[in-house]
This record gives structure tokens, C-alpha cells and sequence, in this order.
């Protein structure tokens, strides 16, 4: 049998064990699911050993745990170090799914006319996580691995990986691999497929304007004195020009310019602009002067307001001038800039803008830098190869808009490079209501990541 003919055989088996990851609600960012976080670690942990990897570990950290696996048997053979998250999202704002978040159902949709799972994690990342263990089980079964392996699924992606950091350091000559294989970002469409190359950086900060000492009565004071909420506004706004640039001095100043060549080269992968705004229900998109909506997600910086607040937002009215407003703000950094340098940058472009009736806090959150992979590798070489034998098309290469932040730290800390094949699609509404996954790509997934193995394998020779 080959791992083809083991996935046709299992396929209901492989559905339901992801169904049952998908129940169990690892949400990172709340500490009310620690436990369930943990109990979501376990099972990848008993999952792994049931594939056939050795010394699984679910290793504790100061945060969540990170799953440890590994299949070592010919020291001459590459070693592919897979990465993925189990965490999750939150699932707010509840109400607006239309099945509960961890009560997983599958439904027909236009793009997926096969089916999609219903899900929070269903795309971000557990799907394309869980592809892996599938695909590693039917390399294992059959008898067909042809790499070493090692598995490193962490729980903390979705809050910013802060302790994957020090496990990396602490753990490099257990973490020796040749490549770094990811699936947790998208690809152009079921029937085009792509390898992002690239992903952008995140500088995170969180901002407060304190004026008035208590909140006030809006006619008593109001019109006299500086209202938070309205100079909040202000300063936000006047972060983009007229042209949607943003208006952080130096901010650009390291961005590496995109050659002309390269941008058009970029401009011939398909994508339709009618089809992405009616997806959104939006009668016309926005930004930075002089790109294209492609280019405006994947090789330009941006930023963007996260939350605001401040004020009464409660049932009915209520006539106040509130002491202070909030914001959290992020910026999508690219090639060149450094996480640090920006919200240094951001940190004394806004203290500067404030009036003298604020008083202004800025705080940093956590960052990442942006990563750029080369196309001219045995690693892209055979994942191209692998995607051409079971789409029928090479993988277009594309520079995906969010952020992994830990992709650079396997570079600095490990000096590999990643391979990111995603098999997801942008409208699965990762992070939103209602994320799903499509039963193509899950399949399509564990049907694709042996024939990497076996042409990294075969070109590494
Ligand atoms: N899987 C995403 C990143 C992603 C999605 C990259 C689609 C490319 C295409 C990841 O889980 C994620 O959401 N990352 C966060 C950053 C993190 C520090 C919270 C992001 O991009 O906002
Ligand atoms: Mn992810
Ligand atoms: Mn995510």
C-alpha cells in the first residue's frame, strides 16, 4: 500500500480524529481554557506516539506546553523539522457564528463545494497542523518515510509565541533539522495553488490619553476642556495622509523597494478584485496610493487600528466627557524594517502629537519580523514538485500578508530556513466567526506532504 492508497483507506478515521481536536477549545489568550489548552497538548502528544514518533513530550514552559515528537533512523538521511500551533483564537463575538465555535459541523459552500469543517482552529492552525500527523502516520504505516522527522506543535502562536523563544535556544542541538516545514498560511485558491515566501513583521503597542482627572458632565465641561475620545481620533487619523501613507517619520526609510520586475512578475498571479469585495460585502477597497490590493497585503507596511474605547458605551445616553480614551494599534512591517526600530519610532511619534491637555501612554506589545524565503531552493524546489503531482499545477510563489513571528527566529536561532506551504484559503475567516476549513485542502494536504518528503529526500542526495 502507498500513503495514497493508507489516506483513501482512513479517510473517516483521519475527519473525525481532527473533528475531536476541534472540540476541545485551546483558546491561548484566555486563561479560563489553561486547562483545556493542556488537555489539547495531550492529545496531539497521544496522536503523535499513535503515528509512530518516539519520545513524545509535552514539554512545560512558563506559558502553555509545546508537543515534542520525532522519527530518527538513518543519521544520512534530511531531517524536516515540522512546526505548527494547537492554540486558538477566541471565538468572539460568539453570537455571530452560526454553530457553536467548538461544536464542530461540516457544510457545503460555494468555494468548498466538497464540504468545510465549521470551526474556530478549523484552518488556524489545527487542519493544517493535524495534516502532518495524518501525513507522517501514512508515510510511517507504509513504510514509505524517507526523511527524518521532528514535530514542534507550540500552543502559544496566537499570543505571540513568547516562550517558543527559549525553548528554541535552550534545546538547539535537539532541534537540528534541515528545513523548517509550516502549514499555517494560505495559498490563492483550490485550484491555484501557492507557496508564500514571504510574511510580515507585527509591532503591537497599545496607547492611553488621560485628560481630566474624573469623568465630567459634558455640559458643564464639555467644549472647554479636551475630550480624549475626540483627540484620540485626531492622532489616530492623522497617522495616514491623504494618500494612505502613514505619517511616522523614518517609517518607511528601511523598507526594501520591491524592483519593478518583481511587481510585475507578482501582478500576473490571478486575483479578482470583484470576487474579494463582494466576499467582504465592500462597495470599494482602500489604501496606500499607487499599489494594488495584492500589494497592499503583502509587500507594503501598514497600520491598523485593533480596538478603541473609551467613554460610555453602555444601554441609552449618558452626557459625559470621559477622562480617558484607548487604542490598540498594529503595524504589519516588511523586508527591512526591524519590530524594535518601529515601535521606537511609533513611541516618540505620538508622545510628540499629543496636546498639551493629554497626558499619554504608550506601551509596546509583542513583535515579530517580517521573513522572506528564496524561491531557488531544494526545499521550495520539492514542494513545487510535491503540489505539481497533486494539483496539476506548480504553486505560484506569493508573500503572504500576516505574521509568524517565531519563522524568523528558526533563521537567527537555528540558521534554517522555512518552508511555508499552507493549504488554506484567506476566505476561511481565520480569526472571525464562522472559520472553516475545506475537506479538499485537508486531504489534499496529507495527500501532498509525502511527495514533499520523498523529492526532499530524492534532491538532497
Ligand atoms: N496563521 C496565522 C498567520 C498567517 C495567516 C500568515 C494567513 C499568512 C496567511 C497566524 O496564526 C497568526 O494569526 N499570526 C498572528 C500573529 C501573532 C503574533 C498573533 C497575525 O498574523 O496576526
Ligand atoms: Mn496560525
Ligand atoms: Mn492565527
Amino acid at each position: 500500500m502507498n500513503h495514497t492508497e493508507y489516506l483513501d483507506a482512513n479517510k473517516e478515521r483521519f475527519l473525525n480524529e481532527l473533528l475531536d481536536l476541534l472540540r476541545i477549545p485551546s483558546v491561548s489568550a484566555d486563561s479560563k481554557y489553561a486547562g483545556d489548552v493542556k488537555k489539547t497538548a495531550d492529545f496531539v502528544a497521544e496522536k503523535l506516539k499513535e503515528a509512530g514518533a518516539d519520545n513524545v513530550e509535552v514539554c512545560a514552559t512558563a506559558g502553555h506546553p509545546i508537543v515534542y515528537g520525532e522519527k530518527i533512523f538513518d543519521a544520512n538521511l534530511p531531517t524536516v523539522l515540522v512546526y505548527g500551533h494547537y492554540d486558538v483564537q477566541p471565538a468572539d463575538p460568539v453570537e455571530l457564528w452560526h454553530s457553536p465555535p467548538f461544536e464542530p459541523v461540516i457544510k457545503q459552500t460555494e468555494e468548498h463545494p466538497e464540504g468545510a469543517i465549521y470551526a474556530r482552529g478549523a484552518c488556524d492552525d489545527k487542519g493544517q497542523m493535524y495534516m502532518h500527523v495524518k501525513a507522517f502516520e501514512s508515510m510511517v504505516k507504509t513504510n514509505s518515510l524517507t526523511c527524518n522527522v521532528k514535530f514542534m506543535i507550540e500552543g502559544e502562536e496566537e499570543v505571540g509565541s513568547a516562550n517558543l523563544g527559549t525553548f528554541i535556544k535552550a534545546n538547539k542541538e535537539k532541534l537540528k533539522a534541515d528545513v523548517v516545514l509550516v502549514s499555517d498560511t494560505s495559498m490563492i485558491a483550490n485550484d491555484t495553488p501557492s507557496i508564500d515566501v514571504g510574511l510580515r513583521g507585527l509591532a503591537y503597542m497599545e496607547v492611553e490619553l488621560v485628560g481630566p482627572n474624573r469623568d465630567l458632565h459634558s455640559g458643564v465641561y464639555g467644549g472647554a476642556v479636551a475630550n480624549p475620545a475626540t483627540i484620540l481620533c485626531q492622532m489616530i487619523a492623522s497617522l495616514h495622509d491623504e494618500n494612505n501613507h502613514i505619517t511616522i517619520p523614518g517609517f518607511y526609510d528601511d523598507v526594501i523597494v520591491v524592483s519593478d520586475a518583481d511587481r510585475t512578475e507578482m501582478a500576473k498571479a490571478p486575483f479578482d478584485l470583484e470576487a474579494y469585495k463582494k466576499d467582504l460585502a465592500i462597495d470599494d477597497v482602500w489604501g496606500e496610493k499607487g499599489y494594488s490590493t495584492v500589494e497592499r497585503t503583502s509587500i507594503r507596511p501598514t497600520l491598523e487600528v485593533n480596538g478603541i474605547w473609551g467613554g460610555y458605551i453602555g444601554e441609552g445616553s449618558k452626557t459625559v466627557l470621559p477622562s480617558k480614551a484607548n487604542a490598540k494599534i498594529s503595524m504589519r512591517l516588511v523586508p527591512g524594517q526591524n519590530s524594535h526600530q518601529i515601535s521606537d519610532l511609533f513611541k516618540a511619534h505620538f508622545e510628540k502629537i499629543a496636546p498639551a491637555s493629554m497626558k499619554v501612554k504608550v506601551t509596546p506589545h509583542h513583535g515579530g519580523e517580517p521573513v522572506l524565503t528564496p524561491t531557488d531552493s531544494i526545499e521550495f524546489q520539492a514542494a513545487s514538485k510535491a503540489m505539481f503531482k497533486t494539483f496539476g499545477k506548480n504553486p505560484i510563489p506569493t508573500r503572504g500578508g500576516g505574521s509568524i513571528p517565531i519563522i524568523a527566529l528558526f533563521e537567527a536561532e537555528l540558521g534554517i530556513k522555512s518552508l511555508l506551504m499552507g493549504f488554506g484559503l484567506d476566505s476561511d475567516a481565520l480569526h472571525s466567526p464562522n472559520e472553516k476549513y475545506g475537506l479538499f485542502n485537508y486531504y489534499k494536504g496529507i495527500e501532498t506532504i509525502p511527495y514533499f518528503y520523498q523529492f526532499y529526500a530524492e534532491m538532497k542526495k
